[in-house]
């Protein structure tokens, strides 16, 4: 064996001893009481994601609660454009070690925080055992400043979104009364709860105009839950009623909550962002974001 890759083998296997420490610290730490983590996921795109999470997290933080935003779409950052912020770091910085969590985190006047989506991100299921230490002890420093961190992932089954819900504690699917946004929700719950054995998952309906919409909605994916997959649990979590208001506040970049508070959306986002935080937390996950990341990596074995 030559020189170089002797010590190639040296520094894997510290780095291999350095992550079997951690991990395992991790989980002796590991109380349920850190952040919740929820994941905004769905089958089909521009079924409302990126403004359920915004308005959420608004009205969270209007609930006293500490937010942080993880902006996990990485076909467009938009999250960026309804708090019209201009974002000059993003994750991808914190990976490559350029910047910390701290100085990629941007601040809205909610006192939400933002972790940006950015380009090097797009290679989080490649990322070296060396790289995850490196963003799971930025994201530890963090831990004790937030109570909720809410993902807008992307749409579709792709491994990016999977993880990212799977390393949540709780996982809310986003449909609408189209058909192809029910089966496509259908089918994200399929992959999650057959190949990665999630089996709770709680069902948001958007853009309803009545609410038989919403109860038809909920009725057809849980029809096919019951008769298909085992030992899944849809939990209906209500509907967001479709409002001129929300497109024409993103058009202003400001979340529908704050430029309109007594817009119809934003009446419901208050009531359900204060049921969610009311229902009971979920552990599958042992729920917070170390855990967050742990799940990942481990999703994510390289
Ligand atoms: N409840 C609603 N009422 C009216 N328009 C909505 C509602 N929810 C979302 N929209 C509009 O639908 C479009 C897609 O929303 P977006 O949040 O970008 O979806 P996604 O993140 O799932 O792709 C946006 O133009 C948004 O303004
Ligand atoms: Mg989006």
């Amino acid at each position: 064996m030559d020189q170089a890759s002797s010590l190639r083998k040296l520094i894997d296997q510290k780095n291999k001893a350095m992550m079997n420490n951690r991990m395992s610290s991790l989980q002796k730490s590991s109380m349920p009481q850190g952040p919740r983590v929820i994941s905004v996921t769905s089958g089909k795109g521009g079924v409302g994601k990126t403004n359920i999470v915004a308005n959420l997290a608004v009205s969270m933080a209007k609930q006293g609660k500490k937010v942080l935003i993880f902006d996990a779409d990485l076909g467009l950052a938009n999250i960026d454009i309804i708090f019209n912020m201009h974002p000059r770091f993003n994750i991808g910085h914190v990976i490559r070690g350029e910047k910390n969590l701290n100085e990629v985190i941007v601040h809205t006047s909610h006192g939400i925080g933002i972790v940006p989506a950015g380009s090097g991100f797009v290679n989080l299921t490649q990322l070296e055992n060396s790289e995850k230490l490196h963003l799971l002890s930025e994201f530890d420093s963090l831990d004790q400043e937030i109570d909720v961190m809410l993902i807008d992932t992307g749409a579709g089954i792709s491994n990016n979104v999977i993880y990212f819900n799977l390393a949540a504690d709780e996982c809310i699917v986003v449909a609408t009364f189209e058909p192809t946004s029910i089966t496509d929700a259908y089918a994200m719950i399929k992959v999650m709860s057959t190949e990665h054995n999630t089996k709770y998952f709680k069902l948001l309906v958007n853009m309803v105009s009545q609410p038989e919409e919403a109860k038809s909605v909920y009725g057809s994916i849980s029809r096919a839950v019951d008769r298909f997959l085992n030992n899944v649990i849809l939990e209906y979590v209500g509907f967001i009623p479709i409002d001129t208001m929300l497109p024409t506040s993103v058009i202003r970049r400001k979340p529908v909550v704050e430029l309109f508070p007594n817009a119809v959306s934003s009446k419901t986002f208050m009531q359900l962002s204060a049921s969610l935080l009311a229902s009971p937390r979920r552990f599958e996950s042992n729920g917070n974001i170390k855990f967050f990341l742990k799940k990942m990596m481990n999703f994510t074995k390289n």
